[in-house]
């Protein structure tokens, strides 16, 4: 006999200290790696359920949402939350909510060393020492650019694209950045941060591009070919946001071309997939969305989702819940 009178299903394995806390509040699912990021896995069985702690890999669409007949709130590990079908939730009395803040000194360090890693082509020289092939200090080898007084282009200039700003200031970088509205003055002084209204503008000089914005209709394919042929030659992309502001084949054939110097990714259009010629492209690191992977970070993502589902099932108002989203 079930012990609370809430379902709660939680999609993939998280800490457990948060699997603990929710099962004070419901009879908690821990669901296995990979089953719910396929639709129909997640229709037939959200049916009992009266929250979903779901994570970005898991789509949860309109034919979800209506076959969670039960469902108060869906909760999305990650700040992110393009994987969710917001207006059919809104439709449906369905609340969502995401993990803003928790994650933002993280995923900050991640973009400032994702960006080192592929200037400094941390892989190849690892995967060259590992291979055997380390035969000496060596003048020229793995030379690459320096940071220190080149341009950071950040387009989405958040909360994450802030924090990697900061650091990038530390580094001697100049800062430029592009919104959809400028960010208040005290925050371009701190930053000494130069505002585009214009993308391409901001492309064609910056030295490095670095996508800090959330994934929409308007962002999809933000950076394509044509974007691509603005920036410099020299220029090298950073994206930790969501893999499809990039188009990945247009960027893998700028790779090949020497259109753009590098570029360092943690997130893919159709992840787990990696566009074959991205594998192939030179001066590309690739990383499996692994930008907020602190012990810290995620038990801080897990618990702040799940108290939104404790505070919706206990049927707090939602203008005391401060992760709920809406359109
Ligand atoms: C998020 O929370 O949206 C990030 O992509 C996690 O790394």
């Amino acid at each position: 006999m079930s012990e609370h009178q809430f379902n709660i299903l939680v999609t993939e394995p998280i800490p457990e200290k948060v699997i603990q806390y929710l099962g004070e509040f419901g009879n908690v699912t821990v669901g296995e790696v990979g089953t719910y990021q396929n639709e129909q896995a997640l229709i037939d069985d959200i049916g009992s359920y009266h929250a979903l702690l779901c994570m970005l890999s898991n789509p949860i669409s309109k034919n979800v949402l209506q076959a969670g007949k039960k469902l108060q709130i869906v909760a999305n590990f990650a700040v992110g939350y393009n994987n969710i079908d917001v207006a059919a939730a809104q439709e449906l009395s369905i609340k969502v909510a995401n993990t803003p803040d928790v994650l933002t000194e993280a995923c900050g360090d991640f973009a400032m060393g994702l960006l080192m890693a592929t200037t400094r082509h941390f892989y190849q020289a690892e995967k060259y020492l590992r291979e055997g092939n380390f035969k000496g200090w060596e003048p020229m080898g793995f030379l690459g650019p320096e940071l220190r007084g080149r341009s950071l282009g950040i387009v989405g200039m958040g909360r994450i694209g802030q924090a990697f700003a900061h650091r990038a200031r530390a580094f001697g970088m100049n800062i430029f950045y592009h919104n959809r509205r400028q960010v208040s003055a005290d925050i371009e002084e701190a930053l000494q941060a130069t505002y585009f209204d214009d993308l391409n503008t901001m492309a064609a000089q910056a030295d490095v591009l670095s996508l800090n914005c959330p994934l929409t209709p308007e962002t999809h394919h933000l950076v394509d070919s044509n974007l691509l042929n603005m920036m410099p030659n020299h220029a090298v992309l950073i994206n930790i946001s969501r893999g499809p502001v990039v188009d990945e084949a247009a960027l893998a054939e700028a790779l090949q071309n020497g259109t753009i110097y590098a570029a360092g990714l943690d997130v893919f259009e159709e992840e787990p997939k990696v566009h074959p010629k991205l594998l192939e492209a030179p001066n590309c690191t690739i990383l499996p969305h692994i930008a907020s992977a602190t012990f810290e970070t995620r038990n801080a993502i897990g618990m702040l989702a799940a108290k939104a589902i404790v505070q919706v099932l206990q049927g707090e108002k939602e203008q005391n819940i401060p992760n709920l989203v809406s359109l």
